[in-house]
């Protein structure tokens, strides 16, 4: 059995599906390993350390198993014969080319996103791995851009008061985004709809945003429910006037499959004082902010909104490490102990995470989002 790491092509993207720490632990399980050269080199990992730790250079894309960060392109994914497996980000609910593409070339493919979120997978849970890289990145861009200490600091020369940090989205990386805040020496708020979330900003030594005019949001999933329109209205003043007290906001609240819920309006900008710093991890899906520009930074005010895309592979190095023991593990969910592959589709991370296979789309709602493009 011969599993491929291509070089990731995505531009910008940094990380690197394995890491030679991986690629020793499955050669151990008699899995080989072919590597694209150069594929590491951005996450720290030149090829002498892939070859020392037991795989090939050369081309990956001919594996039994080929595994990826960001979605292969469709002529990438042409080079993946039928019946081979893919893993990866596959964006299966927004990259509609790549699923066709998937479907059409007969590829059994699991999008990493669809592993489901329960107790047993959550060593291979990738969202959650690469949420607290951005979490913990967002945060510490947030600091350098603020042009003030983040801590109290007593000095011959005066006392600063420690800045004021306002979290939305207390998922796992609003959370990290919390904890690195309030480890820096910050004053942390954070702010969930779910009121599960709450405990855990106070575990961190953060208040949270008691905003209790809205009901528990948390819905049977464990995700947050969209607010109604009214209820959006409510949190948005109540957000605005809290944006007046901040130094810093880091915003990552999103809702899965949705755009993401505006927190942050032009108004609640324009209540904050020159310098202040917006860091909206939820760029991508549209942002937390109404003035966002996804991938790039706008001032407003003297108030920079700051919407970096993929934040995470800008800390290559730990999010290669994290995402491939992610892998590691999903893999071997899919083989067998003599390293050949066992795909049992009645185990429920194995079945949740498949986006296709043998030339069907088998993830529900992937498949909705390809019937509703044609
Ligand atoms: N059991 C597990 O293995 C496991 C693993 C990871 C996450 N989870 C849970 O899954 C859930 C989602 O985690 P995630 O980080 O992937 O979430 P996410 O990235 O989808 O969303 C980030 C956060 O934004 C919040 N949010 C949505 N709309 C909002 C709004 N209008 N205002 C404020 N906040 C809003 C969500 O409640 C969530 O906490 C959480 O409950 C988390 O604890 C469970």
């Amino acid at each position: 059995m011969r599993l491929g790491v291509p070089k990731e092509t995505r531009a910008g993207e940094r990380r690197v599906a394995l890491i030679p720490d991986t690629v020793r632990s499955l050669a151990d399980r008699g899995i080989e390993v072919v590597v694209e050269a150069g594929a590491g080199a951005a996450a720290g990992h030149p090829d002498v350390q892939y070859t020392d730790a037991g795989a090939t250079i050369g081309d990956p894309w001919g594996a039994n198993i080929v595994v990826a960060v960001a979605p292969p392109t469709v002529g990438e994914i042409g080079r993946i014969g039928p019946g081979k497996v893919l893993i990866g980000f596959l964006a299966p609910l927004t990259a509609v080319e790549t699923t066709k593409a998937l479907a059409a070339g007969g590829i059994t493919s699991f999008a990493v996103e669809a592993i489901p979120r329960i107790t047993r997978a959550q060593a291979m849970d990738a969202l959650s791995s690469q949420a607290n890289v951005a979490g913990y990145a967002a945060t510490l861009l947030a600091a350098r851009e603020a042009g003030r200490f983040f801590p109290m600091m007593t000095t011959a020369a005066g006392t600063v008061s420690p800045a004021k940090v306002l979290v939305l989205g207390a998922g796992v990386a609003g959370l990290q985004a919390i904890a690195t805040a309030k480890r820096l020496g910050a004053v942390v708020t954070g702010f969930d709809i779910r009121r599960a979330a709450w405990e855990q900003i106070r575990s961190l030594g953060g208040r949270p945003l008691e905003l209790d005019f809205i009901p528990d949001a948390e819905d049977e999933s464990g995700y947050a429910r969209p607010l109604t329109e009214e209820e959006n209205e409510r949190v948005r003043e109540a957000l605005a006037e809290s944006a007046g007290r901040q130094d810093v906001i880091i915003t990552t609240a999103l809702i899965p499959g949705r755009p993401a819920p505006i927190l942050i309006t032009r108004a609640g900008v324009e209540n904050m004082a020159p310098g202040a710093v917006i860091v909206d991890l939820a760029g991508e899906s549209g942002g937390n902010c109404e003035l966002t520009e996804a991938g790039g930074t706008i001032v407003h005010g003297g108030v920079k909104v700051i919407a970096p895309a993929n934040l995470a592979s800008d800390m290559a190095a730990h999010a290669s490490q994290l995402y491939a023991k992610n892998l590691e593990n999903l893999i071997g969910l899919i083989t067998s102990e003599e390293g050949e592959l066992a795909l049992d589709f009645d185990d429920e991370v194995v079945a949740g995470a498949c986006l296709t296979h043998g030339g069907e789309i088998r993830n529900e709602r992937a498949r909705s989002v390809v019937e509703g493009s044609a």
